[in-house]
Protein backbone atom coordinates (compact mmCIF):
# COMPACT_ATOMS: atom_id res chain seq x y z
CA UNK A 1 0.00 0.00 0.00
CA UNK A 2 1.27 3.71 -0.52
CA UNK A 3 2.27 5.70 2.54
CA UNK A 4 -1.01 7.73 2.28
CA UNK A 5 -3.42 4.79 2.52
CA UNK A 6 -0.75 3.26 5.40
CA UNK A 7 -1.91 5.84 7.33
CA UNK A 8 -5.45 5.19 7.93
CA UNK A 9 -5.31 1.26 6.46
CA UNK A 10 -3.83 -0.38 9.60
CA UNK A 11 -5.09 -2.76 12.28
CA UNK A 12 -6.55 -0.68 14.14
CA UNK A 13 -7.17 -2.94 17.32
CA UNK A 14 -5.07 -6.60 16.88
CA UNK A 15 -6.63 -9.38 18.35
CA UNK A 16 -9.89 -7.50 19.74
CA UNK A 17 -12.78 -9.99 19.53
CA UNK A 18 -15.50 -7.02 18.47
CA UNK A 19 -13.21 -5.95 15.57
CA UNK A 20 -13.81 -2.04 16.51
CA UNK A 21 -12.51 0.19 13.51
CA UNK A 22 -10.92 2.83 15.62
CA UNK A 23 -8.52 1.50 18.37
CA UNK A 24 -10.07 1.11 22.15
CA UNK A 25 -8.31 3.15 24.71
CA UNK A 26 -7.22 0.20 27.13
CA UNK A 27 -7.02 2.48 30.07
CA UNK A 28 -5.52 0.10 32.36
CA UNK A 29 -1.91 -0.13 34.06
CA UNK A 30 -2.22 -3.78 34.57
CA UNK A 31 -3.47 -7.44 32.93
CA UNK A 32 -4.65 -9.84 34.34
CA UNK A 33 -2.53 -13.06 33.85
CA UNK A 34 -3.90 -16.62 33.44
CA UNK A 35 -0.97 -18.13 36.13
CA UNK A 36 2.12 -16.57 38.23
CA UNK A 37 4.64 -18.29 36.46
CA UNK A 38 5.01 -16.79 32.87
CA UNK A 39 3.35 -13.54 31.97
CA UNK A 40 1.11 -13.38 28.78
CA UNK A 41 1.31 -10.67 25.93
CA UNK A 42 0.96 -7.68 28.65
CA UNK A 43 1.25 -7.17 31.79
CA UNK A 44 2.13 -3.81 33.08
CA UNK A 45 1.26 -0.92 30.98
CA UNK A 46 4.47 1.00 31.32
CA UNK A 47 5.77 -2.13 29.98
CA UNK A 48 3.54 -2.58 26.90
CA UNK A 49 0.04 -1.34 26.47
CA UNK A 50 -2.20 -2.30 23.43
CA UNK A 51 -3.51 1.03 22.42
CA UNK A 52 0.37 2.16 22.70
CA UNK A 53 1.37 -0.62 20.35
CA UNK A 54 -0.42 0.37 18.13
CA UNK A 55 0.70 3.49 17.73
CA UNK A 56 3.98 1.84 17.98
CA UNK A 57 3.85 -0.39 15.09
CA UNK A 58 1.92 1.98 12.65
CA UNK A 59 5.10 4.55 13.48
CA UNK A 60 7.54 2.02 12.75
CA UNK A 61 5.90 1.17 9.54
CA UNK A 62 5.64 4.46 8.42
CA UNK A 63 9.11 5.10 9.06
CA UNK A 64 10.45 2.17 7.26
CA UNK A 65 11.96 0.99 10.52
CA UNK A 66 12.17 -1.90 12.56
CA UNK A 67 10.27 -1.36 16.01
CA UNK A 68 8.51 2.30 17.24
CA UNK A 69 8.33 3.44 20.63
CA UNK A 70 5.90 6.03 22.46
CA UNK A 71 7.26 8.63 25.03
CA UNK A 72 5.43 11.29 27.17
CA UNK A 73 6.98 14.16 24.83
CA UNK A 74 9.72 15.00 22.03
CA UNK A 75 12.56 15.48 25.10
CA UNK A 76 11.14 11.98 26.45
CA UNK A 77 12.10 10.82 23.38
CA UNK A 78 15.51 12.12 22.52
CA UNK A 79 16.54 11.86 26.15
CA UNK A 80 15.61 7.82 25.86
CA UNK A 81 17.84 7.94 22.62
CA UNK A 82 21.12 9.35 24.86
CA UNK A 83 21.01 6.96 27.12
CA UNK A 84 22.44 5.29 24.43
CA UNK A 85 25.95 6.98 25.41
CA UNK A 86 28.02 6.40 28.25
CA UNK A 87 30.67 8.45 30.47
CA UNK A 88 33.01 9.80 27.88
CA UNK A 89 31.32 9.26 24.71
CA UNK A 90 30.21 12.13 22.40
CA UNK A 91 27.52 13.53 20.92
CA UNK A 92 27.75 15.80 17.77
CA UNK A 93 25.03 17.26 17.40
CA UNK A 94 23.90 19.93 14.40
CA UNK A 95 24.40 23.64 15.44
CA UNK A 96 21.02 24.55 14.31
CA UNK A 97 18.64 23.16 16.85
CA UNK A 98 15.51 23.42 19.01
CA UNK A 99 16.31 24.80 22.33
CA UNK A 100 15.06 22.13 24.33
CA UNK A 101 17.09 19.60 22.53
CA UNK A 102 20.78 22.09 23.83
CA UNK A 103 19.56 22.21 27.15
CA UNK A 104 19.29 18.51 27.34
CA UNK A 105 22.35 18.04 25.51
CA UNK A 106 24.58 20.81 27.49
CA UNK A 107 23.23 21.05 31.20
CA UNK A 108 21.90 17.34 31.78
CA UNK A 109 24.17 15.41 29.53
CA UNK A 110 27.59 17.30 30.24
CA UNK A 111 26.99 16.45 33.81
CA UNK A 112 27.03 12.79 33.14
CA UNK A 113 29.70 12.84 31.74
CA UNK A 114 29.18 12.90 28.20
CA UNK A 115 31.13 15.55 25.38
CA UNK A 116 28.82 17.33 23.48
CA UNK A 117 29.52 19.30 20.56
CA UNK A 118 27.80 21.46 17.88
CA UNK A 119 28.90 21.96 14.31
CA UNK A 120 27.27 23.29 11.06
CA UNK A 121 26.72 20.00 9.47
CA UNK A 122 24.11 21.63 6.73
CA UNK A 123 25.24 21.80 3.14
CA UNK A 124 28.86 20.30 2.36
CA UNK A 125 30.65 20.83 5.73
CA UNK A 126 32.43 18.01 6.88
CA UNK A 127 31.41 15.53 10.04
CA UNK A 128 34.28 16.27 12.34
CA UNK A 129 33.82 13.04 14.37
CA UNK A 130 36.45 12.34 17.11
CA UNK A 131 37.10 9.15 18.20
CA UNK A 132 34.95 9.89 20.96
CA UNK A 133 32.16 10.18 19.27
CA UNK A 134 29.46 7.47 19.20
CA UNK A 135 25.95 9.55 18.08
CA UNK A 136 25.64 12.12 15.68
CA UNK A 137 22.09 14.33 15.85
CA UNK A 138 20.83 15.89 13.17
CA UNK A 139 17.77 18.26 12.63
CA UNK A 140 16.86 19.18 8.61
CA UNK A 141 15.59 21.65 8.51
CA UNK A 142 16.72 22.24 10.90
CA UNK A 143 14.65 24.66 13.86
CA UNK A 144 14.77 27.31 13.07
CA UNK A 145 17.05 28.36 10.38
CA UNK A 146 15.77 25.54 8.37
CA UNK A 147 19.08 24.51 7.14
CA UNK A 148 19.58 21.97 5.25
CA UNK A 149 21.94 18.59 5.98
CA UNK A 150 22.92 15.80 3.54
CA UNK A 151 21.48 12.88 5.47
CA UNK A 152 23.02 10.01 2.88
CA UNK A 153 26.32 11.61 3.18
CA UNK A 154 26.21 11.87 6.90
CA UNK A 155 24.90 8.66 7.63
CA UNK A 156 28.15 7.49 5.27
CA UNK A 157 30.62 9.89 7.61
CA UNK A 158 28.57 8.87 10.83
CA UNK A 159 28.99 5.02 9.96
CA UNK A 160 32.64 5.27 9.17
CA UNK A 161 33.57 6.63 11.95
CA UNK A 162 31.50 3.60 14.03
CA UNK A 163 28.89 5.84 15.55
CA UNK A 164 25.36 6.10 15.06
CA UNK A 165 22.70 8.09 13.41
CA UNK A 166 19.76 10.35 15.13
CA UNK A 167 18.06 12.33 12.83
CA UNK A 168 15.18 14.57 14.74
CA UNK A 169 12.32 14.16 12.05
CA UNK A 170 10.10 16.60 13.40
CA UNK A 171 9.47 19.30 10.58
CA UNK A 172 9.39 16.86 7.89
CA UNK A 173 6.86 13.83 9.59
CA UNK A 174 7.50 10.27 7.73
CA UNK A 175 5.18 11.48 4.97
CA UNK A 176 7.70 14.05 3.67
CA UNK A 177 11.21 12.02 4.55
CA UNK A 178 12.09 8.95 5.81
CA UNK A 179 15.48 9.26 7.55
CA UNK A 180 16.04 5.56 7.96
CA UNK A 181 16.11 4.88 4.45
CA UNK A 182 18.36 7.33 4.01
CA UNK A 183 20.78 5.49 6.15
CA UNK A 184 20.21 6.88 9.74
CA UNK A 185 19.77 4.50 12.64
CA UNK A 186 17.36 6.02 14.56
CA UNK A 187 14.52 8.86 13.96
CA UNK A 188 12.41 10.60 16.45
CA UNK A 189 9.75 13.21 16.68
CA UNK A 190 8.52 15.51 18.97
CA UNK A 191 4.72 14.19 18.13
CA UNK A 192 3.46 17.48 19.88
CA UNK A 193 3.55 18.84 16.43
CA UNK A 194 2.30 17.69 13.06
CA UNK A 195 1.90 13.57 13.86
CA UNK A 196 -1.12 14.99 16.44
CA UNK A 197 -1.78 17.52 14.24
CA UNK A 198 -3.77 19.53 16.79
CA UNK A 199 -1.73 20.63 19.74
CA UNK A 200 -3.94 18.73 22.21
CA UNK A 201 -0.86 16.37 23.21
CA UNK A 202 2.68 16.42 24.10
CA UNK A 203 4.13 13.10 23.06
CA UNK A 204 7.35 11.42 21.19
CA UNK A 205 7.79 8.42 19.38
CA UNK A 206 11.48 7.33 18.25
CA UNK A 207 12.04 4.57 15.38
CA UNK A 208 15.12 2.11 15.17
CA UNK A 209 16.37 0.62 12.08
CA UNK A 210 17.56 -2.65 13.54
CA UNK A 211 16.77 -5.09 16.18
CA UNK A 212 19.50 -4.64 18.74
CA UNK A 213 18.70 -1.00 18.73
CA UNK A 214 15.15 -1.71 19.14
CA UNK A 215 16.27 -4.06 22.36
CA UNK A 216 18.06 -0.97 23.86
CA UNK A 217 15.54 1.57 23.31
CA UNK A 218 12.81 -0.73 24.69
CA UNK A 219 14.78 -1.50 27.59
CA UNK A 220 15.29 1.92 28.43
CA UNK A 221 11.64 2.58 27.58
CA UNK A 222 10.74 0.14 30.05
CA UNK A 223 13.23 1.28 32.46
CA UNK A 224 13.10 4.77 32.80
CA UNK A 225 9.28 4.65 32.28
CA UNK A 226 8.24 8.13 30.32
CA UNK A 227 5.81 6.31 28.53
CA UNK A 228 2.93 7.64 26.70
CA UNK A 229 -0.75 7.00 28.45
CA UNK A 230 -3.10 4.86 26.57
CA UNK A 231 -5.56 8.01 25.73
CA UNK A 232 -2.95 10.33 24.43
CA UNK A 233 -1.95 7.49 21.87
CA UNK A 234 -5.29 7.12 20.76
CA UNK A 235 -5.16 10.98 19.92
CA UNK A 236 -2.09 10.31 18.26
CA UNK A 237 -3.66 7.77 16.22
CA UNK A 238 -6.31 9.81 14.86
CA UNK A 239 -4.15 12.92 14.08
CA UNK A 240 -2.21 10.51 12.06
CA UNK A 241 -5.10 9.68 9.95
CA UNK A 242 -5.04 13.34 8.31
CA UNK A 243 -1.26 13.90 8.14
CA UNK A 244 -0.56 14.02 4.52
CA UNK A 245 -3.83 16.13 3.90
CA UNK A 246 -2.85 18.23 6.51
CA UNK A 247 0.44 18.39 5.19
CA UNK A 248 -0.43 18.65 1.83
CA UNK A 249 -2.33 22.01 2.42
CA UNK A 250 -0.01 23.23 5.22
CA UNK A 251 3.04 23.09 2.87
CA UNK A 252 1.15 25.17 -0.20
CA UNK A 253 0.09 27.91 2.41
CA UNK A 254 3.84 27.94 3.51
CA UNK A 255 5.02 27.92 0.32
CA UNK A 256 2.80 31.16 -0.87
CA UNK A 257 3.74 32.74 2.15
CA UNK A 258 7.08 32.38 2.12
CA UNK A 259 7.07 33.69 -1.36
CA UNK A 260 4.86 36.89 -0.54
CA UNK A 261 7.58 37.19 2.11
CA UNK A 262 10.47 37.13 -0.26
CA UNK A 263 9.04 40.12 -2.40
CA UNK A 264 8.78 42.53 0.28
CA UNK A 265 11.70 45.14 0.66
CA UNK A 266 11.17 45.39 4.43
CA UNK A 267 11.89 41.16 5.06
CA UNK A 268 15.63 41.02 5.01
CA UNK A 269 15.56 37.13 4.98
CA UNK A 270 13.40 34.13 4.44
CA UNK A 271 14.60 30.92 5.46
CA UNK A 272 12.10 28.37 3.68
CA UNK A 273 13.57 25.59 1.41
CA UNK A 274 10.63 25.62 -0.74
CA UNK A 275 11.87 28.52 -2.26
CA UNK A 276 14.67 28.24 -5.05
CA UNK A 277 16.82 30.81 -3.42
CA UNK A 278 17.19 29.07 -0.15
CA UNK A 279 21.09 27.29 -0.70
CA UNK A 280 19.96 23.77 0.37
CA UNK A 281 16.74 23.47 -2.10
CA UNK A 282 17.99 21.19 -4.03
CA UNK A 283 19.21 19.23 -1.57
CA UNK A 284 16.61 19.26 0.47
CA UNK A 285 14.28 17.91 -2.67
CA UNK A 286 16.40 15.41 -3.27
CA UNK A 287 15.50 13.62 -0.01
CA UNK A 288 12.00 15.06 0.87
CA UNK A 289 8.94 15.17 -0.75
CA UNK A 290 8.22 18.75 0.39
CA UNK A 291 9.25 21.53 1.88
CA UNK A 292 7.07 21.53 5.33
CA UNK A 293 5.57 24.46 6.67
CA UNK A 294 7.70 26.00 8.97
CA UNK A 295 8.81 29.58 7.45
CA UNK A 296 11.30 31.74 9.16
CA UNK A 297 12.52 35.07 8.53
CA UNK A 298 14.21 38.57 9.55
CA UNK A 299 13.46 41.93 9.46
CA UNK A 300 16.71 43.27 10.20
CA UNK A 301 14.70 44.64 13.40
CA UNK A 302 14.23 42.79 16.54
CA UNK A 303 11.67 45.36 17.93
CA UNK A 304 9.76 45.94 14.52
CA UNK A 305 9.80 41.32 14.90
CA UNK A 306 8.16 41.47 18.33
CA UNK A 307 5.50 44.13 17.32
CA UNK A 308 4.86 42.11 14.10
CA UNK A 309 4.25 39.25 16.18
CA UNK A 310 2.33 41.05 18.59
CA UNK A 311 0.02 41.98 15.86
CA UNK A 312 -0.94 39.51 14.21
CA UNK A 313 -4.65 37.80 14.99
CA UNK A 314 -4.97 34.90 13.16
CA UNK A 315 -1.40 33.36 14.24
CA UNK A 316 -1.57 32.96 17.31
CA UNK A 317 1.40 33.74 19.75
CA UNK A 318 2.22 29.77 20.64
CA UNK A 319 5.76 28.23 20.91
CA UNK A 320 4.93 24.93 18.83
CA UNK A 321 4.68 23.89 14.91
CA UNK A 322 2.28 21.40 13.42
CA UNK A 323 -0.99 22.50 14.65
CA UNK A 324 -4.13 22.90 12.19
CA UNK A 325 -3.69 26.43 13.75
CA UNK A 326 -1.12 28.94 12.57
CA UNK A 327 1.13 30.30 15.38
CA UNK A 328 4.13 32.53 14.93
CA UNK A 329 6.98 33.24 17.65
CA UNK A 330 10.29 34.90 17.79
CA UNK A 331 12.83 31.88 18.35
CA UNK A 332 15.29 33.49 20.01
CA UNK A 333 12.74 35.02 23.03
CA UNK A 334 10.55 31.72 23.42
CA UNK A 335 11.90 28.52 21.94
CA UNK A 336 15.75 28.99 21.73
CA UNK A 337 16.00 31.51 24.69
CA UNK A 338 18.03 28.37 26.33
CA UNK A 339 20.47 28.88 23.15
CA UNK A 340 20.49 32.98 23.53
CA UNK A 341 20.60 33.25 27.21
CA UNK A 342 22.85 30.23 27.47
CA UNK A 343 26.01 30.36 30.12
CA UNK A 344 29.47 31.02 27.86
CA UNK A 345 30.60 28.18 29.90
CA UNK A 346 28.93 25.54 28.44
CA UNK A 347 28.87 23.87 25.08
CA UNK A 348 26.85 26.09 23.18
CA UNK A 349 26.21 26.11 19.36
CA UNK A 350 28.62 29.14 17.64
CA UNK A 351 25.94 31.15 16.14
CA UNK A 352 22.30 31.52 18.05
CA UNK A 353 19.33 32.39 15.92
CA UNK A 354 19.12 36.35 15.12
CA UNK A 355 16.77 38.56 18.00
CA UNK A 356 14.94 39.71 14.80
CA UNK A 357 13.72 36.10 13.64
CA UNK A 358 10.31 35.52 13.47
CA UNK A 359 9.17 32.21 12.92
CA UNK A 360 5.81 31.10 11.18
CA UNK A 361 3.83 27.57 11.99
CA UNK A 362 1.80 27.43 9.02
CA UNK A 363 -1.82 26.02 9.90
CA UNK A 364 -4.82 25.09 7.80
CA UNK A 365 -6.31 28.23 7.50
CA UNK A 366 -7.11 29.99 4.45
CA UNK A 367 -4.03 31.39 2.95
CA UNK A 368 -5.51 34.70 1.53
CA UNK A 369 -6.41 35.46 5.01
CA UNK A 370 -3.03 34.21 6.64
CA UNK A 371 -1.41 36.36 4.48
CA UNK A 372 -4.06 39.31 4.77
CA UNK A 373 -2.96 39.00 8.51
CA UNK A 374 0.71 39.17 8.25
CA UNK A 375 0.14 42.44 5.57
CA UNK A 376 -1.86 43.95 8.30
CA UNK A 377 0.47 43.13 11.12
CA UNK A 378 3.90 44.60 8.83
CA UNK A 379 1.36 47.96 8.49
CA UNK A 380 0.86 48.49 11.70
CA UNK A 381 4.65 47.91 12.47
CA UNK A 382 4.98 50.49 10.02
CA UNK A 383 3.23 53.08 11.43
CA UNK A 384 4.94 52.41 14.88
CA UNK A 385 8.71 52.52 13.43
CA UNK A 386 7.37 55.75 11.62
CA UNK A 387 5.73 57.24 15.16
CA UNK A 388 8.97 55.70 16.80
CA UNK A 389 11.22 57.76 14.67
CA UNK A 390 9.02 60.55 14.73
CA UNK A 391 9.18 60.77 18.61
CA UNK A 392 12.97 60.54 18.48
CA UNK A 393 12.15 63.81 16.61
CA UNK A 394 10.47 65.17 19.19
CA UNK A 395 6.89 65.61 16.97
CA UNK A 396 4.84 61.88 18.03
CA UNK A 397 4.15 61.49 21.54
C1 LIG B 1 12.47 19.95 16.48
C2 LIG B 1 11.98 19.61 17.86
N1 LIG B 1 12.39 18.50 18.45
C3 LIG B 1 11.99 18.15 19.69
C4 LIG B 1 11.14 18.96 20.42
C5 LIG B 1 10.71 18.57 21.80
O1 LIG B 1 9.46 18.00 21.79
P1 LIG B 1 8.40 18.12 22.99
O2 LIG B 1 8.07 19.56 23.16
O3 LIG B 1 7.27 17.27 22.53
O4 LIG B 1 9.08 17.57 24.21
C6 LIG B 1 10.65 20.13 19.82
C7 LIG B 1 9.71 20.99 20.56
O5 LIG B 1 9.37 22.07 20.16
C8 LIG B 1 11.09 20.47 18.53
O6 LIG B 1 10.71 21.60 17.93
Amino acid sequence: MNFTTRLVAFNAAPRDPFRPTATPIYQTATFEQDDASAFGTYDYSRSGNPTRRVLEDLVADLEGGCRGFAFASGLAAITAVTRLLKPGDELLACEDLYGGSFRLFSRILAERGIQVRYTDLSGDNPVPVSPATRLVYVETPSNPLLKVCDLRRIARDTHAAGAKLCVDGTAMTPYLQRPLELGADIVLHSATKYLCGHADVTAGVVTVKDQSLAEQIGFIQNAEGAVLGPQDCFLLLRGIKTLSLRLDRQQRTAQAIAEWLAARPDVTKVHFPGLRAHPGHDLHLSQALGPGAVVTFETGDPERSIRLVEALQIFSIAVSFGSVGSCATVPCRMSHAPIANADARIARPASTPPPDLIRLAVGIEDAADLIADLARAFESTREHLACRSRAVQGVCP
